[in-house]
């Protein structure tokens, strides 16, 4: 990607003076080398491609293990699903970025521990609503190509149906496959589904809120491990995220999408809790009018849900002592 990366020495200055810090760009990749236009699907990232990615790891009898995916939105804080913070003992919790496998090694990682965590206070109202949080970083990380913050979209953003965006994660490769610890973040290309053909799949079993936005195709999705990670979808050279993994009926089924938290419904929120942090939200907009609003649900073919679950690793929970 070329062009946001060019700015004048001036511009910065210039950027320095009034805002009395030091400049940054969200949502770009020097290292990913996705075209636009480019179909992938279920693949390895390669190093450097979501440098926003972390993966969230809690303290379980002494072993660290991988819970859930966050992106980084700041050089201090992360954003993930409430889901995702079972426990909230902030000594439990460790944070990694620029991480390629579980196993490693990993040049470029780096590692902080978490000083604050903030959960959405309307989490709970509704199944699986406003599954969003914040993890505060015990100190800031320098950006770096492996370790950057990603863009959010912001409140006046519209994303209509199939446009294309990417998951990413390093949850199970199938409701039965764990992901090998040796291979690397996987990506997969996925059209987002419009809220009314969303809300027709799930049918009355799950309300699918203006709060929560839907994506997946036959054979790709997000699965469990992948909770807290992104819905990115690149517009003007940057990658905007839209959504944070949440649920979904386990997994990438031709019939359900998978469910993510909308992060456009979430700026003033973000905002009101980073404490002055420099988040970036910028406006996604699709063209034209959105085919979801043509769609009509045959209610005699909304379909019964086996089994619907969040897409965090799910553990043991009640046997571990706090
Ligand atoms: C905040 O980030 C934006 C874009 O990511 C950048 O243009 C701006 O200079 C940054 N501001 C500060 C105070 O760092
Ligand atoms: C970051 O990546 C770009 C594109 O590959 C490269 O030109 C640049 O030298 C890299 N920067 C560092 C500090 O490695
Ligand atoms: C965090 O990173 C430091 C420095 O690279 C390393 O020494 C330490 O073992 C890492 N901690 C964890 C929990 O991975
Ligand atoms: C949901 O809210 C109810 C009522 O406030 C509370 O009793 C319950 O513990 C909450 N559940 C979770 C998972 O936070
Ligand atoms: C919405 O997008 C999906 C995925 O591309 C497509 O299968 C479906 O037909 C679209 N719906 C409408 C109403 O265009
Ligand atoms: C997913 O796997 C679980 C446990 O292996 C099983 O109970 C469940 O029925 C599976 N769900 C689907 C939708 O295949
Ligand atoms: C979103 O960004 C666009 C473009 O910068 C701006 O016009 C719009 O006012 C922004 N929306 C909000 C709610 O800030
Ligand atoms: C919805 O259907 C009407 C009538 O068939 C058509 O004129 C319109 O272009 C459609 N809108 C979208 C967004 O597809």
């Amino acid at each position: 990607m070329t062009g946001p990366l060019i700015r004048s020495l001036l511009l910065i200055w210039a950027t320095l003076i009034t805002r009395g810090s030091v400049a940054q760009d969200c949502g770009l990749a020097p290292m990913n080398t996705i075209k636009e236009e480019k179909v992938v699907g279920g693949v390895n990232a390669t190093p450097g491609s979501w440098p926003w990615q972390a993966s969230i790891h809690l303290n379980v009898f002494g072993t660290t293990i991988h819970i859930c995916g966050g992106t980084l939105i700041s050089d201090q804080w992360i954003l993930t699903a409430a889901h995702c913070i079972s426990v909230t003992t902030l000594s439990r919790w460790t944070i990694y970025l620029g991480r390629e496998t579980q196993s490693g090694p990993n040049a470029n990682e780096v590692n902080r521990t978490v000083s604050q965590i903030i959960i959405h206070p309307n989490y709970n109202n509704t199944l699986f609503n406003n599954d969003i949080a914040l993890m505060k970083l015990n100190s800031p990380v320098t950006f770096t190509n492996y370790t950057r913050p990603i863009c959010l979209a912001n409140a006046s953003s519209q994303i209509h149906n199939a446009t294309l965006c990417y998951a990413t994660g390093w949850g199970k490769l199938s409701n039965t496959t764990n992901l090998p610890a040796s291979t690397p973040l996987q990506q997969v290309q996925v059209p987002v589904i419009g809220p009314k053909q969303c809300s027709c799949s799930f049918s009355s079993q799950v309300d699918i809120t203006s709060e929560m936005i839907c994506a997946g195709e036959a054979n790709k999705g997000t699965c469990q491990g992948d909770s807290g990670g992104p819905l990115q979808c690149q517009q003007g050279g940057k990658w905007i995220q839209a959504g944070i993994t949440s649920f979904g009926v386990p997994c990438a089924r031709p019939e359900f999408p998978e469910v993510y938290a909308r992060v456009s419904e979430f700026e003033q929120w973000v905002t009101d809790n980073v404490a002055g942090a420099n988040v970036s939200f910028v406006l996604f907009s699709s063209s034209g009018t959105d085919p979801d609003n043509n769609f009509t649900c045959n209610a005699a073919a909304s379909l019964v849900i086996p089994q619907f679950v969040v897409l965090s690793v799910v553990v043991a929970f009640q046997h571990i002592v706090t």
